[in-house]
């Protein structure tokens, strides 16, 4: 296939940045995509940050300080951003109205309220595509385990469980970052850090959200800043969330949790869904390994594990004798987003909409309700969705 060009612009040359810049690099290692997406301009209030990518992306015409010129920039197609959240809402509304395609990042504006305007940005721009990062139902495992719950082979779902967790802030010494301070970050805490990547699929599978009961915990309330100085700690490190789903009118409990301390635990994603007929359950810490188990009445109930051949929703070089990874992943839904903006209909998972990310921001302002009141608080999804 003739590959069309995709310029790139990149507001935000941190972590996710940099991340995002290099897999499109790679871009050439898929096969049968249209995209030849290349970086054109960056915009970071750093310039030490975009040093990296004027000295590693040749492609690169524009560095500026000011995100506007970027914006300004007619040589630039689509826009992905990933700043500090606090910066969401504005950023976000004037890269639409540039009429730029948007590849935005989680949690899609700091609050309900900054996601709500956000949305009615998309809504007045109906010919700009936005779309929002989540990179980890891309892995082979959680493709075969959605295929698994999409069948209708577990038969009807007993209990379901989603999660994300990091160990790095057990060290009570880890320097702070904008991360951990609820003005940048925003009041969800670990729910707006890592909330969205644990909802994606659950929402992709059909599930409607009814109640949640939340159980919120800031354990490390202080810690260092850069000068040694200790500052205040003052978001959630970790959230428990009892969801009542359900899936096509039958309730089930849902287990979904974020945790940035979860002792011994490395970027683990996983997703575990348990029926009468079956169970599948995958995580990124055996991250080709798929387990199931497959039940008739009186039949053995026996566990099973797989490894699971490379094999990608959109082909690349990479035979199916080796394994896939966090970058291939990154790599995965960089193709979604790009061959959805040159016109083709997603294969399997689009990147997260921004209707998914208003679902994401009502289930996270209710597990704070939740969590304040000490009560469940009712979401009623399944009777809006029908
Ligand atoms: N998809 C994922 O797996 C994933 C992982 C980590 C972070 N994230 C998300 O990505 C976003 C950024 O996180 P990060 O880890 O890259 O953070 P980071 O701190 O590493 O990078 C943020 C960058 O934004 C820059 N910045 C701040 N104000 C700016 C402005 N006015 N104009 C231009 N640049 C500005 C900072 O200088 C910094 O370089 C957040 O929304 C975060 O939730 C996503």
């Amino acid at each position: 296939m003739a590959r069309r060009p995709v310029r790139w612009g990149i507001i935000g040359c941190g972590l996710m940045g940099r991340e995002i810049a290099t897999a499109l690099l790679r871009y050439v290692h898929l096969t049968g995509t249209e995209a030849a997406p290349e970086v054109v301009a960056v915009s970071d209030i750093n310039p030490a940050s975009m040093r990296w990518f004027e000295e590693n992306l040749p492609s690169v015409r524009q560095a500026t300080r000011d995100y506007h010129e970027l914006l300004a920039n007619p040589e630039v197609d689509a826009v992905y951003c990933a700043v500090p959240h606090h910066l969401h809402q504005q950023m976000y509304i004037d890269i639409i109205r540039a009429n730029k395609a948007l590849l935005a990042e989680k949690p899609f504006g700091i609050d309900e309220a900054a996601n709500q305007a956000i949305l009615q940005e998309v809504s007045s721009h109906p010919q700009v595509l936005v779309r929002c990062s989540s990179e980890f139902p891309y892995f082979p495992g959680a493709v075969a385990l959605a295929e698994r719950v999409r069948s209708g082979q577990l038969g009807r779902i007993i209990e379901a469980e989603a999660g994300f967790w990091h160990a790095s802030d057990l060290d009570p010494n880890k320097v702070i970052n904008w991360k951990r301070q609820s003005l940048t970050n925003g009041a969800y805490g670990c729910l707006g850090d890592l909330g969205l990547h644990v909802v994606h699929v659950p929402m992709r599978l059909g599930w409607h959200f009814e109640t949640v009961y939340a159980q919120l915990s800031n354990i490390v309330r202080e810690r260092p800043s850069a000068d040694g100085a200790m500052v205040l700690c003052d978001t959630w490190d970790n959230a428990d969330l009892a969801v009542t789903a359900s899936d096509q009118g039958q309730t089930f409990p849902l287990r979904l949790s974020t945790k940035r301390i979860a002792p011994g635990q490395q970027n683990t994603w996983f997703i575990r869904v348990v029926g009468m007929n079956g169970a599948v359950a995958f995580s990124t810490k055996f991250p080709k390994t798929l387990e199931t188990l497959t039940y008739t009445p009186g039949s053995a109930q026996a566990w099973q594990q797989q490894d699971l051949p490379y094999r990608s929703v959109y082909p690349t070089i990479t035979g199916p004798i080796f394994e896939f990874g966090f970058s291939d992943a990154i790599l995965q839904m960089m193709a979604a987003f790009s061959e959805e903006f040159l016109g083709h209909p997603p294969a399997l998972w689009a990147c997260v909409t921004p209707e998914e990310t208003r679902r994401s921001h009502r289930l996270f302002t209710a597990a704070l309700a939740s969590h304040e009141s000490g009560c469940a608080v009712a979401l009623d999804e399944g009777s809006a969705h029908g």
